[in-house]
């Protein structure tokens, strides 16, 4: 019924305080992903649900449980870490069954679970080896079997594909998914990798400077980012930002100038705005293309070229100092150095005030 509840978590190292009135609810079955640059305390989160660290203040409740009291056993929990830490002298089997011989579990329960384990996760003709004898693609998913023998309501996983190469990641990736189909849990995952958050949480939770900063399913997060942070953090390449100040709402929606002199026309509400207040205009690299000469569009060095096959990523300069990247379809031809015309999708611009608030695109009637 009831899932994850964290109520007000703060916590602080000495004088260092690095979680800050935390407060989350998570459903019984949920998959969630948190984001946010080293630091920003999304481990000390993880842990403390574990019971692996204390909390100053709050309440964390679980299936409608209060547990920050709790011994870490006791909790229902089980976590699984960057660093498989796996017994070198045990095999695979007896990797899984320890936590479970110890907490008295019987025999042939262990026995069925690990079983049930190596099936969901394909390590069935493993079982004998030990950790040495496998790769690390093959070890991670021992460490997750060793969460999964342990029945928990949930799972916590704490970046737990960044040891992988890339092949095994995006392998690992659909086997994640598909682990969170056949177990009865929530899982949590700390992620530095946006695809990974994006491709398998139900919601993601983006953390920054001690906070929660937004919490929101993926299209959510990426659409309509909580403030300036989110829009610049979600995304790669990242939202371009353009200093530019109000002219005055046009038919309700905002017109901007931008430092550079350039007039945009957004689709913002222009309600609660005032004339001339200094704002940011964000500009996803899909909402700006090359325009062709004479066209009318800004001005701009180009800097850096990423061309992936599919799309081509133009990171350009403009006049006033601001980078903007665009993106062209295929395999685009220009150089670094070449003097381009960017056409920007106004329409699709995000505004932020000076204190970071968010003002998102309306849909045209
Ligand atoms: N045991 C500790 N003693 C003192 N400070 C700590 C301790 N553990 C973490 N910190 C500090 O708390 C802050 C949050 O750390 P945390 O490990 O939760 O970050 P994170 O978001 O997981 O970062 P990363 O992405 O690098 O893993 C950091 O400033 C870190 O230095
Ligand atoms: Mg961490």
């Amino acid at each position: 019924m009831s899932g994850l509840e964290l109520i007000d978590v703060s916590k602080s190292y000495g004088a260092t305080r690095v979680l800050d009135g935390v407060s989350l609810s998570i459903a019984p079955r949920e998959f969630i992903a948190f984001l946010g640059p080293s630091g920003s305390g999304k481990s000390t989160l993880l842990r403390i649900i574990a019971g692996l660290e204390t909390l100053d203040s709050g309440e964390v409740h679980l299936g409608g449980q209060r547990i920050d009291g709790l011994a870490p056993g006791a909790r229902g929990i089980a976590m699984v870490f960057q660093h498989y830490a796996l017994y070198p002298h045990m095999t695979v089997r007896e990797n899984m069954a320890f936590g479970l011989i110890n907490a008295k579990v019987p025999k042939d329960e262990i026995a069925s679970r690990i079983a049930q384990a190596a099936d969901i996760l394909e390590i069935g003709s493993q079982l004998d080896k030990k950790p040495g004898q496998m790769s690390g693609g093959q070890r991670q998913r021992v460490a997750i079997g060793r969460a999964i023998v342990k029945q928990p309501r949930l799972f916590l996983l704490d970046e737990p594909l960044s040891n992988l190469d890339a092949a095994l990641r995006s392998r690992t990736r659909v086997e994640l998914a598909q682990l969170r189909n056949r177990v009865d849990a929530a899982l949590i995952m700390v992620t530095h990798d946006q695809a990974e958050a994006m491709t398998l949480a139900d919601r993601i939770v983006v953390m920054n400077d001690r906070r929660i900063q937004q919490v929101g399913t993926p299209a959510e997060v990426y659409a309509r980012p909580a403030n300036a942070f989110v829009a610049r953090f979600v995304g790669s390449p990242a939202m371009a930002m353009l200093a530019g100040r109000v002219i005055s709402g046009e038919s309700g929606r905002l017109r901007v100038r931008l430092a550079g002199g350039a007039e945009l026309q957004t689709a913002v509400a222009a309600a609660g705005i005032a004339a001339d207040a200094p704002v940011e205009v964000g500009l996803r690299p899909e909402h700006v293309t090359l325009a062709p000469p004479g066209s009318g569009g800004i001005a701009a060095t180009v800097e850096l070229v990423e061309r992936l096959g599919d799309r081509t990523f133009i990171y350009t300069r403009l006049a006033e100092g601001s980078e903007v990247i665009a993106c062209a379809p295929g395999f685009s031809e220009v150089r670094p150095g070449d003097e381009v015309l960017l056409a920007i999708d106004a329409a699709a611009a995000h505004v932020f005030s000076a204190d970071g608030t968010a003002h998102h695109p309306e849909a045209s009637a």
